[in-house]
This record gives structure tokens, C-alpha cells and sequence, in this order.
């Protein structure tokens, strides 16, 4: 049995720092530029296997530098790529992420992310059934994540899905996932509806939600706790939800309680935006285990 299989995305995000973010119909002079292993799949993917999970990727890069960076990168960090599938003539999945004023924006071209289909889901469900946890996100297609959630839920294997970036979901998805981890933005845009509170009561030890540097909010079931985020000296936020989705499985399958889950989750978190780039500071165990 294997602890944890990402489902989802793998990108090469080309990072462009600068001191002011352009304007529509602006052109300004930025600091540096580089290019470096991202995609949230892939992200979450590394942050648990950092933390000592033994994890596997399902997903597609295509057949071009950057998937075999892409997954150089993954095996570099003990993640298992033998379900991650080389696809021929779509380029593989980048994102375009501008890191100016203390924050992030971000456009993703899918690629090869939008390759995967239930065909490649099926030749490779051994390897999911044998998982104790499956995390997904939305940079695949909604009818691959759906199938994959109904898969889990008939063999009673727990997923993640980490709603990003979000669009509506359907009913039955939100109702088969065991944990779903929009941030405030995301929630209003699943759910259509911005009362946080009465959200969070209708999905008891479902619904997390994050709020960056507020922490994360659910329902134990007797009210709505807020677990607190660490303050840290941020250098980029990229990629912290990332870390907090794999750090929260890897905590699940080491049979956590939810609020420790959660704690455990922020902290890795906390750590990851003290460094540049998604992966540059997601940290091991014992660093979070050393750190408050
Ligand atoms: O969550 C951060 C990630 O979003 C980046 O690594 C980028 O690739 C996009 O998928």
C-alpha cells in the first residue's frame, strides 16, 4: 500500500520578479527571471514526499525539455513517476507567474495536464486503489477529477481536493470528497455563496478553509475553530497552498487528528513561503517538527 497518489498537474513556472506589477497596456523593467519545477499536482506531490510519505504522481507532461525537467525534478524528490505519462505533440503545462508588491498573480497553459483522461486514470488504477489517500486539483479536466473521486469514494479511499483554480463544482463531487480546501476567494466562487459560517456548519470536517496569513477555518462538529497560520518573514507566497494540501495528507495518513492535521499543515506552510519558488521552501519533517 502507498501513502499518498497526486492527481494532477505539472508545469514549468517561468518567474518574473519585479518591483511594480505592469499595468494593462504597460511595460516596465523587472529584477529577474527564472524557471522552475511548479504545478500545484506536482507541488503537492513534492511537499508531502519531503515530509516523508511515499508518494506517487499520476499526470502528463508532454515530450518536450520541460517534461523531462519536470520529472527529473519529481524523482529528485523521491516521488514515484512511473504514472506520470509523456505525451507527443502538446507542449508540456507552464505557468506565467509575475511575483511584484509582496504577492503573486499567475496565468497556467494547461499543455499536457489536459491529456489526461479516464483511459490513462484506468491504466494506472492499481496504483490509485493501492493509495491510502488521493489528492486532486482543477488544473486537469473537471470530468477527470470527478472520475477519480467516484473511483475513490466506491473503494473507500480518502481524497483531497484542493479546488484551484475554482470554478462551480457539482453537488455529487463536493458530497464524495472526505476533505475539500478552497481558500475564502475559491469558496465563493464553489459555492456561490460568501457566508463563510454557514458554509462551514453544513460540511463538518470537510469544508477547510484557508485564509493565508489568517489560518485556516472549519467545523469540529461543535462549532467553528480557527486554527492560527505562524508569522513568518515571507519572501513568496507561491505555492503555500501547495505545501499546506500536501502537509495536511501527509498528517492524515500518519492518523492525526483533524486540528493537529491542520496545525501540522500551517506550519509546513509558514516554512514554505520563507523561501523563493513553489518547491525552494517546502521543508522536511524535521523542520517542521524544530520549528515553535
Ligand atoms: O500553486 C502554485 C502553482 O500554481 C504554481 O507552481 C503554478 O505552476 C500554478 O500551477
Amino acid at each position: 500500500m502507498r501513502d499518498i497518489v497526486v492527481v494532477g498537474s505539472i508545469n514549468a513556472d517561468l518567474v518574473f520578479t519585479s518591483k511594480v506589477r505592469p499595468k494593462a497596456g504597460e511595460t516596465v523593467l523587472g529584477d529577474d527571471f527564472k524557471i522552475i519545477p511548479g504545478g500545484k499536482g506536482a507541488n503537492q506531490a513534492v511537499a508531502a514526499s519531503r515530509l516523508g510519505s511515499d508518494v506517487a504522481m499520476l499526470g502528463c507532461v508532454g515530450n518536450d525539455e520541460n517534461g523531462k525537467f519536470l520529472i527529473n525534478n519529481l524523482a529528485n524528490n523521491n516521488v514515484d513517476t512511473k504514472s506520470v505519462e509523456r505525451v507527443d505533440n502538446v507542449p508540456s503545462g507552464v505557468a506565467n507567474i509575475i511575483l511584484a508588491e509582496e504577492d503573486n498573480s499567475i496565468i497556467v497553459i494547461p499543455g499536457a495536464n489536459y491529456s489526461i483522461t479516464q483511459e490513462i486514470i484506468d491504466k494506472h488504477k492499481n496504483v490509485l486503489l493501492n493509495a491510502k489517500v488521493v489528492i486532486l486539483q482543477l488544473e486537469i479536466p473537471i470530468s477527470v477529477v470527478e472520475y477519480v473521486v467516484n473511483l475513490c469514494y466506491e473503494n473507500n479511499i480518502k481524497t483531497i481536493l484542493n479546488p484551484a483554480p475554482a470554478v462551480k463544482l457539482k453537488q455529487s463531487l463536493i458530497d464524495k470528497v472526505t476533505f475539500l480546501t478552497p481558500n475564502e476567494h475559491e469558496c465563493s466562487i464553489i459555492f456561490g455563496d460568501s457566508n463563510v459560517q454557514s458554509l462551514l456548519s453544513k460540511y463538518p470536517e470537510k469544508l477547510l478553509i484557508t485564509e493565508g496569513s489568517k489560518g485556516v477555518k472549519y467545523h469540529d462538529n461543535l462549532g467553528i475553530k480557527q486554527v492560527p497560520a505562524q508569522k513568518v518573514k515571507v519572501v513568496d507566497t507561491t505555492g503555500a497552498g501547495d505545501t499546506f494540501n500536501g502537509a495536511f495528507a501527509s498528517a492524515v495518513i500518519n492518523s492525526y487528528k483533524i486540528e493537529e492535521a491542520i496545525l501540522f499543515a500551517n506550519k509546513a506552510a509558514a516554512l514554505s513561503v520563507t523561501k523563493f519558488g513553489a518547491q525552494g521552501g517546502m521543508p522536511t519533517l524535521e523542520q517542521v517538527k524544530k520549528f515553535c
